[in-house]
This record gives structure tokens, sequence and C-alpha cells, in this order.
């Protein structure tokens, strides 16, 4: 089972594989916006991935298009919402409460 750490609590989690951040981070009580329920429409969810990128499915459709005009968009952007992990991986939360 893939291994997920979340910045800055430091919370670290198993997660099944196909998961979305997203789901797993509100499963295990990690403070991450998502102010459109996970329809990839607010990028409130926006994402670091500090290590472990090639271990999530790589971005398409919606989400590139959000994440080309997101604000403070970096290399290592993602869309919690929609990112479905396959492996290992360590994320910074950009937006939480
Ligand atoms: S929760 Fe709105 S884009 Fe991810």
């Amino acid at each position: 089972m893939p291994t997920v750490r979340f910045l800055p609590s430091g919370i670290e989690t198993s997660a099944r594989e196909g998961e979305t951040l997203l789901d797993l981070a509100l499963a295990n009580d990690v403070s991450i916006q998502h102010a459109c329920g996970g329809f990839c429409a607010c990028t409130t969810c926006h994402c670091e991935i500090v290590s472990g990128l090639e271990n999530l499915e790589k971005p398409e459709g919606d989400e590139l298009e959000r994440l080309e005009v997101l604000e403070g968009r970096t290399q290592q952007s993602r869309l919690a919402c929609q990112s479905k992990i396959k492996g290992d991986v360590t994320v910074r939360v950009v937006n939480f409460d």
C-alpha cells in the first residue's frame, strides 16, 4: 500500500491505489480546502508534491486547464481532488484552515 505524508501537519497514512489525495486527506482529518467539493472547479485543493510526483497518475483534461491559470503554480503543483495515488508521496497542502 502506498504511504502518503501530508505537510505541514505531518500526518502520514496508507492509501488505496487509485484513491485521490483529497479523499485520503479528508478521511484522515488533514486540513485542506476543497470549495467545489472535488469537482475540479475551484483550485482551492492546490498541493505541491514534495516527493513522489511520478507516483501520481498524470494530470489531464480539466486539471491541466485549471493548473495553467493557477496563481502560484509550480512544476510540482497538482489538484488534490484529481490526483490519483499509485505509490509513496509527500504532499504540501497549500490552502488549509
Ligand atoms: S476541490 Fe475544487 S478543484 Fe479540487
